[in-house]
């Protein structure tokens, strides 16, 4: 039963079909009718483009514990806040402008994002950035345009690092700062997905990728990037609060999915070895 459960929290959002068997056959094993009164079980899988489409409108309001932990957190906040000679700042996966600081005088800030829908939210809210529309994976700025790139909930949405950590550190001037932040690939091996409420009212999920400390370390030593400093930030106490609420969206229990004190982000601080 334990070995069951298991797979079922690693599946729970991304293999519903296999989720409901091993439900059922828990209980059989209980001998119960209904053991979780199952009305919704699993999400529907999309692509980058559509699912952030789809999601742009929900983005802002629902509650999204990753997030939250991550622009709640002083330690990112101070690291991702640019210095006195940091004056042009590119924020790659920008979104919606989810902590993006709207006073910030004398630095020109640029956000580029895949998805048009998530950057037309940005651009209704009062925050001084040039949005473009564009890939990661081919940025449209010549090398060394930046001095410090934000990158935030980005990366784990990529199967691989070496080709998206190329192309920042291309576009990073020599010394230039490169911050990013993701959810934990712990998080992602125990079934955290990229999930939320379609407008129609189902779920939905873009899948998220595990990148582990030493992939992003390779990543970055094949990049012209030294990597400074590494941060595994935890649960906290309160957040099995939080993280039920995603967990009552899907199967009708409110029970904690993590323990605090669990890793929940990743936050890994590089700069440029170019010349
Ligand atoms: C989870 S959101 C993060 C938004 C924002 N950085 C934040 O911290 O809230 C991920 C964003 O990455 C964008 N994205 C995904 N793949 C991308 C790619 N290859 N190039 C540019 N943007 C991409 C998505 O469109 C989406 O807006």
């Amino acid at each position: 039963m334990g070995y069951t459960g298991y797979r079922i929290l690693r599946s729970w959002v991304t293999d519903p079909h296999c989720v409901r068997e091993d439900l059922l056959h828990l209980q059989e094993l209980l001998g119960a009718t209904d053991i979780c009164g199952l009305t919704e079980l699993g999400a529907q899988q999309h692509d980058i483009v559509t699912g952030y489409s789809d999601w742009s409108s929900s983005y802002d309001e629902a509650s999204n514990p990753f997030v939250e932990l991550c622009y709640g957190s002083s330690l990112i906040v101070d690291a991702w806040t640019p210095t006195a000679d940091e004056t042009r700042v590119l924020d790659v996966g920008i979104g919606t402008g989810t902590g993006v600081p709207v006073d910030r005088p004398g630095v020109m800030w640029v956000g580029v994002d895949l998805n048009r829908d998530m950057l037309n939210v940005l651009s209704r809210r009062d925050i001084p950035v040039t949005v473009i529309q564009g890939d990661a994976l081919a940025l449209p700025f010549a090398d060394a345009s930046f001095d410090l790139l934000r990158c935030g909930f980005l990366l784990s949405h990529l199967p691989a690092l070496e080709p998206v950590l190329h192309e920042l550190a291309r576009v990073l001037r020599p010394g230039g700062r490169l911050e990013i932040v993701d959810i934990h690939a712990h998080a992602i091996y125990t079934g955290a997905q990229g999930i939320y409420r379609t407008r129609t009212g189902g779920l939905g999920y873009v899948p998220v990728f595990p990148h582990l400390v030493s992939d992003h370390l390779k990543a970055a030593a094949s990049s012209a990037l030294v990597v400074r400093n590494v941060e595994e930030i935890r649960w906290p106490q309160e957040a099995q609060t939080s993280l039920g609420l995603i967990a009552r969206n899907s199967v009708k229990t409110a029970r904690p999915v993590v323990q605090s004190g669990e890793p929940a982000l990743l936050q890994v601080s590089s700069r440029t070895t170019r010349e």
